[in-house]
Formats: structure tokens, C-alpha cells, sequence
């Protein structure tokens, strides 16, 4: 016979979750594999000769690149001395200011910083996440997409999302042939919602390229680094092929971030026995060598990993708190769906939500996940009252604003008449009044007509093969009707010329002015300082709409 409680306890959600016991020679293992190097590091006329216990002549591509990039030399030898928990206390102690810390840490080896973050538990982490995180204000970042990629669709939810407060909007492909529409649909709904907000469309790389290049998107981030040399290599690249890729974006403009998180190399089956974390932390070291700003990083698509195994979504805050550790912008994931229960999915989120990250989520899905083409997303378009309300219920600023069903409604309608008149100044198949007022009362795709998506894929292409670029959207814009989107377009352009929001952890308030960790570092230093949510934004997140007025009753 069965027992009705393990009968009930079967059926609960967190058991359609997968979980695996620890197999360390497969790199199944989130922190303290008994194959993690020992922190070392010996210097020769201002070079690295050994590295975490290995000599300069058994050095992989990582080692040498993070030998050679890596690391802050000057006090390298002194920092491997010190007491790693030690170290790691005073991280901890809210009075030894970041500036401080950082000194210290940007001298580490990978092997050090594990051996520092390895004696943390997570609470000690989100303390330390709240005063190493770059940027003083927290923001976030959405997900835009649709099964259809309906770029009416894509304008009216990046326009509502803008609004809702997302600083910064991804979108990417069903069909890869409609990549035109919905870059640019993105970007001009956003504008239309909230003017500052950056957009992305994630790509096969040099087409991700190109699309920056010609004015379609003004960031970047999923150019993945490994942490095994073997992994790196099996996608044809080498740490220096990233890093030129990497300049290429800054060359033009373009805000970027590397990706990168824990599970990947046992994914492609190459962890060479080593732990996640450790792994995670080679990645960290190649990005900062490379000299990007930022990373996305915290498992990202691969959490599934470090979700089956002990310890793992403390492994996965530890990346995030590493990432800040080495003053990387952190867009601290918190995207991909990985589980089935709603209570494991919240306590994953409170990690990075409590202390605050750069980007709390680089991919909160801003429609229903039925819709998401990132694979889902661990918080999507039904979530937004939970999400206001949390934010709500502990005054942590999240990076959402409750709004009101009207003013969505009105910012929605604007985005799809402005595709609708960018549509005809370019060309393009028609947009219908029908289509736009289905996209303004929208929740998804299911209540969206149709389009000849045949049309649609040539002329996406045709915008291609005309040579199409930023200031072709301007001149339309301005000609038809809309000439106060196409000057924040252009707002957008001068920025790109400007280059100031490539400065880690860059953002725009409406007015187009940077928020960054060089104009705005995180000056967190105990209570009463650092972010905190007050004045007119805590008035904001209060004032959710379901909220009674007592003196009303
Ligand atoms: N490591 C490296 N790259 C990743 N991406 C997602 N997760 C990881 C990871 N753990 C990148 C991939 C993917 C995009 C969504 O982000 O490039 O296509
Ligand atoms: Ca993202």
C-alpha cells in the first residue's frame, strides 16, 4: 500500500523537478570539487609563471589569457597570502567601503576569489551582492517576443514594458528571417513607452553585429565565454576571437556584456571534473581580461544544472556576487525557467532581489510565457502584480512601477499606430487599424490576427538588401506623423555617438542622461546609505492600484 501524504507529496509541483546526486569526474558538482586548483600565483620580470598551481608551460588558452589580462599584477602576490576568510569578512563588513574591496579583488586569482566566496553562506553573499553590486540603483531587463514575431505585437508589449520600468528590452527570433522587424520593433515601442530604454536582439553573432552597426538595437549581450578550453574551442573560438568581437561593439557604440554560467561546460560534456563555481569564475576573468563592462551571468540558460545538484542556486548568487566582485555590471539572470514550483522559483529570485543587482533579471518575460522564445521565463506578463507586490511588501526596488490598465492601454495603441506609420513610410506590408487595435488590448499572440508571413520574411529581408539604417527610421518617422518618437530615435543615435553609456552598468533616465557606476557608484557602506527605495519611487511602488483607500470604506 502507499501512504496517501507520499501519494500527495508525489503530485506536488517540486517533484516534476529533476535533481541528481553529486558526480564530481563530470563536473556534477556546484562548489568544492576536490579537482579545484589551489590558489596560487608566482611572478617573473612582470609576468605570470604559474597560475593556481599550474606552470606557465601547462597553461590552456583561459590561463594565458587571464595571465596575461587578467589579473592586477601589483598586488597579486600579496593578496594569495592573505586569509581568505578573512577577506571574505571584510567584504562582509558594511563599514570597508567597495572602493576598498575592490582593490583587493581584481588582484585575485580564480582560485582565490572561490576559495574567499566558498565560505560564504547565502545570506552572508546577499550582503555582500548589495554593497559589491556596481551601479548604486538596481534596475532590470525583459524579454520580448512572440511565437508570430508579430512586430505590432513586439511594439505594443515593448512599449508596455517600457513603462512598467524594464531599463533594458531583449527580444530574439522564432523565425530567424524575421530578425529586421522585430529588432526594430522593439526599439521603437520602447521609445514609445518610456524614452532611454535600450533594446537588443540576440542573434547568431555577426548578424547581431550588423543589426548594431545599421541602428536596429543599441546593446548586446549573448556572446558566450566557457570555462574550459575545450568547450571555448568546440564553438570556434578562443578567449582573443571574443575579445575582438567585443571591441567591434565598443567601436561603434554599442553597450556590450559577455555571457557565461555555471552548468555550461557539464552541458557539453567538458567540465573536466572541475566545479561549477570554479569554472564560472575562469569565465568572469576572461571577460574582465577582455575589458567588457559587465557580464550577463548566474547559470542563465543552463540553471537547470546547478538546480539539480546540492548547493546550486548558492553557486549561482556566488557567480553573481563574483561578477560584482571584479567590477563587472551584472545582469544577474533570473530568466530561465527551471522549475515546476512556484514557492522554488520565488526563494531562487530573492537572491539577487533583496540585495539588489545591476539587472535583477536579464530576462523577466514582459508577455505571457507561451510567447517567450528564450525558452520561458522564471517571472513573465501574469507575474507583474506578485513582482510589485514584493517589491512592495519589503521596499526593495526591483526595477518595476505598478501602472494603470489606461495609461498601458494608451502607450500600447501609440507603439502599433507608430509601427503602422513606420510600416508605410518604409514600404512594408501594411499594418491594419484592425491589428492595431487587437495589439493594444492584447495579452498574446492567441489574440492577435493574423499576417502573411511571407510578405512579412521578404520585406523583413528586403530592409536588409536596401541598406535600410537608423536614420532611414528617422526620416520616416518624422514624415509620417510621428516626428517626437523619431527624436528620441535620433536622442538614441547621438548617444551611440557620445559614448558615455558605455561606462559599466550605463542606463538612461527619459531624459537620456547616463546612470552609471562611474557617475553613480554603489556607495553602500551599513544602514541608512547605498540604494535606497524613498521619496517619490517608494511612493510609485506603493500606490498599486488594488490597494483600498481606508478613509474611502
Ligand atoms: N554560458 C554561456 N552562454 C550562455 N547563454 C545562456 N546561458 C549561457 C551560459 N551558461 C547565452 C547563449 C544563448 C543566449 C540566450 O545566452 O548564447 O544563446
Ligand atoms: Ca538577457
Amino acid at each position: 500500500m502507499r501512504s496517501k501524504r507520499f501519494e500527495v507529496l508525489s503530485e506536488r509541483p517540486i517533484n516534476q523537478d529533476g535533481f541528481v546526486k553529486e558526480w564530481v569526474e563530470e563536473g556534477l558538482v556546484a562548489m568544492e570539487s576536490p579537482n579545484d586548483p589551489k590558489p596560487s600565483i608566482k611572478i617573473q620580470n612582470g609576468k605570470v609563471v604559474e597560475l593556481d598551481g599550474k606552470p606557465k608551460e601547462e597553461f590552456d588558452l583561459i590561463d594565458q589569457f587571464i595571465a596575461n589580462y587578467g589579473i592586477d599584477l601589483s598586488l597579486a602576490e600579496e593578496v594569495i597570502q592573505m586569509d581568505s576568510r578573512e577577506i571574505a569578512n571584510k567584504i562582509l563588513t558594511p563599514s570597508v567601503p567597495r572602493t576598498e574591496i575592490i582593490k583587493l579583488t581584481k588582484a585575485m586569482t580564480p582560485a582565490k576569489i572561490i576559495e574567499v566566496v566558498n565560505q560564504m553562506n547565502v545570506v552572508e553573499i546577499m550582503m555582500c551582492l548589495q554593497k559589491m553590486r556596481t551601479r548604486k540603483q538596481t534596475a532590470t531587463q525583459a524579454h520580448v517576443t512572440n511565437v508570430n514575431d508579430n512586430p505590432v505585437q513586439i511594439a505594443a508589449d515593448a512599449a508596455e514594458g517600457a513603462l512598467r520600468g524594464f531599463a533594458e528590452q531583449e527580444t530574439t527570433v522564432a523565425v530567424v528571417r524575421y530578425a529586421p522587424f522585430n529588432a526594430l520593433s522593439l526599439m521603437i515601442g520602447s521609445q514609445v513607452g518610456r524614452p532611454g530604454v535600450l533594446t537588443q536582439c540576440s542573434l547568431e553573432e555577426a548578424t547581431e553585429l550588423e543589426f548594431g552597426m545599421r541602428g536596429f538595437t543599441a546593446y548586446a549581450e549573448t556572446i558566450s565565454v566557457y570555462g574550459t578550453e575545450d568547450v571555448f574551442t568546440d564553438g570556434d573560438d578562443t578567449p582573443w576571437s571574443k575579445a575582438f568581437l567585443a571591441s567591434a561593439y565598443a567601436s561603434r557604440g554599442l553597450k556590450m556584456r559577455f555571457t557565461s554560467g555555471t552548468g555550461s561546460e557539464v552541458q557539453m560534456g567538458q567540465a573536466e571534473g572541475k566545479s561549477m563555481l570554479y569554472l564560472e569564475a575562469r569565465c568572469l576573468y576572461v571577460t574582465k581580461a577582455a575589458g567588457v563592462q559587465g557580464t550577463q551571468n548566474g547559470s542563465v540558460s543552463c540553471i537547470g544544472i546547478p538546480a539539480a545538484v546540492p548547493s546550486g542556486i548558492r553557486a549561482v548568487v556566488a557567480e553573481n556576487l563574483i561578477a560584482s566582485m571584479l567590477d563587472l555590471e551584472c545582469a544577474s539572470s533570473n530568466d530561465q525557467t527551471f522549475t515546476h514550483s512556484d514557492l522554488r522559483r520565488s526563494v531562487r529570485t530573492l537572491m539577487q532581489f533583496a540585495p539588489g543587482t545591476d539587472f535583477i533579471n536579464s530576462g523577466y518575460s514582459a508577455t505571457p510565457n507561451y510567447d517567450n522564445m528564450f525558452a520561458g521565463s522564471n517571472w513573465d506578463a501574469e507575474d507583474f502584480d506578485d513582482y510589485n507586490v514584493l517589491q512592495r511588501d519589503l521596499r526593495v526596488d526591483g526595477g518595476l512601477r505598478p501602472v494603470r490598465e489606461e495609461e498601458v492601454v494608451k502607450v500600447r495603441n501609440k507603439a502599433a499606430r507608430v509601427m503602422q506609420a513606420l510600416f508605410k513610410g518604409l514600404g512594408l506590408p501594411q499594418i491594419t487599424d484592425e491589428e492595431v487595435e487587437a495589439a493594444t488590448y492584447a495579452h498574446g499572440s492567441k489574440d492577435m490576427p493574423e499576417r502573411d508571413k511571407v510578405e512579412d520574411i521578404k520585406a523583413a529581408q528586403g530592409i536588409l538588401e536596401r541598406g535600410v539604417q537608423g536614420a532611414d527610421l528617422i526620416k520616416a518617422l518624422a514624415n509620417n506623423g510621428f516626428p517626437e518618437v523619431a527624436n528620441e530615435l535620433l536622442n538614441l543615435f547621438k548617444q551611440r555617438v557620445a559614448g558615455d553609456f558605455l561606462q559599466t552598468s550605463a542606463i538612461f533616465d527619459r531624459d537620456w542622461n547616463v546612470i552609471s557606476a562611474v557617475n553613480s557608484p554603489n556607495d553602500y557602506v551599513g544602514v541608512g546609505t547605498g540604494h535606497r527605495l524613498v521619496g517619490e519611487e517608494w511612493e510609485k511602488v506603493k500606490d498599486i492600484p488594488k490597494a483600498i483607500d481606508p478613509r474611502d470604506v
